[in-house]
């Protein structure tokens, strides 16, 4: 049995979490946490991961930037891998991300669906291809209670299509703040919120006469925890390291 510790579980996706680890009978929570510890759960919810004394296999966190910090701080003391689900980290989070793991197994992607990866591979490919002679924008679409914009995963999906570019390219987020045509080299990233939209991430080559479109639709939040309770699993017995869905998916 995996004992699993989850942060941010009286958030939606940790709701998500919990229904999908009730019905999986290789893992138990056994403990949450959360600022918001009034909401009822089958398991102890605890305000702060340092007043936690049992033993945990792997901690999942779904919850806010502010948290980033102790989780790696008590991940890395009690030797536990984490499993980094949040998104909207500055990039002096990320270097900590990074310096965690290399003391303990850390999963981080600011997407854990495998079809988004799916489309990041397809995406890098076509860059390389369509070069030179193709414009390159990102659109997402989210609902109106996200914080963050871009969202982690336009980002995400920016710097794996700057990888396959042999040129560098600049991220422009706001056309509004200038008036002048846009470069060869510049990757556009736009935000759109409304609704419910779970997420939506369209990659668009625009060049002479045609139009390549990419695009990922979530249809359900679900799709997240499935990946994010895939990567615990797949992070239990690993060395220390930081691990993404790349990782995952090869293994598959
Ligand atoms: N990587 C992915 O695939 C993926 C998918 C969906 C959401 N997310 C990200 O996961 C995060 C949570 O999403 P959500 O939709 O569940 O949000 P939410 O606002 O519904 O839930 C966040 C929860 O975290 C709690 N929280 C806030 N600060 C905390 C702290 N310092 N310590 C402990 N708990 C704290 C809140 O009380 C809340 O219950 C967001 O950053 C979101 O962008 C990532």
């Amino acid at each position: 049995m995996i004992k699993v510790l989850l942060n941010g579980c009286n958030g939606k996706m940790g709701q998500v979490i919990t229904n999908i680890i009730k019905n999986s009978p290789d893992l138990k929570i056994v403990c949450g946490f959360d600022i918001n510890t009034v909401a009822k759960n089958d398991y102890p919810v605890m305000a702060s991961l340092f007043e936690y004394s049992g033993d945990a296999d792997v901690l999942i966190d779904f919850s806010h930037p502010s948290s980033l910090e102790s989780i790696l701080e008590y991940c890395v003391e009690q030797n536990i891998p984490a499993v980094i689900s949040t998104t909207g980290l500055s990039s002096e989070q990320t270097n900590k991300i990074k310096n965690a793991a290399e003391k303990i197994p850390v999963f981080f992607s600011a997407n854990m669906s495998l079809g988004v990866n799916l489309l990041i591979d397809l995406v890098k490919r076509a860059a390389k291809l369509l070069e030179g002679s193709f414009d390159i924008e990102i659109i997402e679409k989210h609902h109106n209670q996200k914080i963050d914009a871009p969202s982690g995963t336009a980002l995400a999906i920016a710097d794996a299509l700057s990888e396959s570019l042999s040129k560098p390219y600049e991220y422009v987020f706001d056309r509004h703040s200038a008036r002048r045509k846009r470069k060869e080299t510049e990757i556009g990233i736009h935000a759109m919120r409304g609704g419910t939209i779970v997420g939506e991430h369209s990659v668009i080559f625009a060049g002479q006469d045609e139009v390549i479109e990419i695009k990922h639709q979530a249809l359900s939040k679900e799709i997240f925890a499935v990946g994010s309770v895939r990567a615990a699993k797949y992070l239990i017995g690993k060395k220390p390291g930081l691990y993404t869905m790349k990782d995952l998916v090869s293994s598959i």
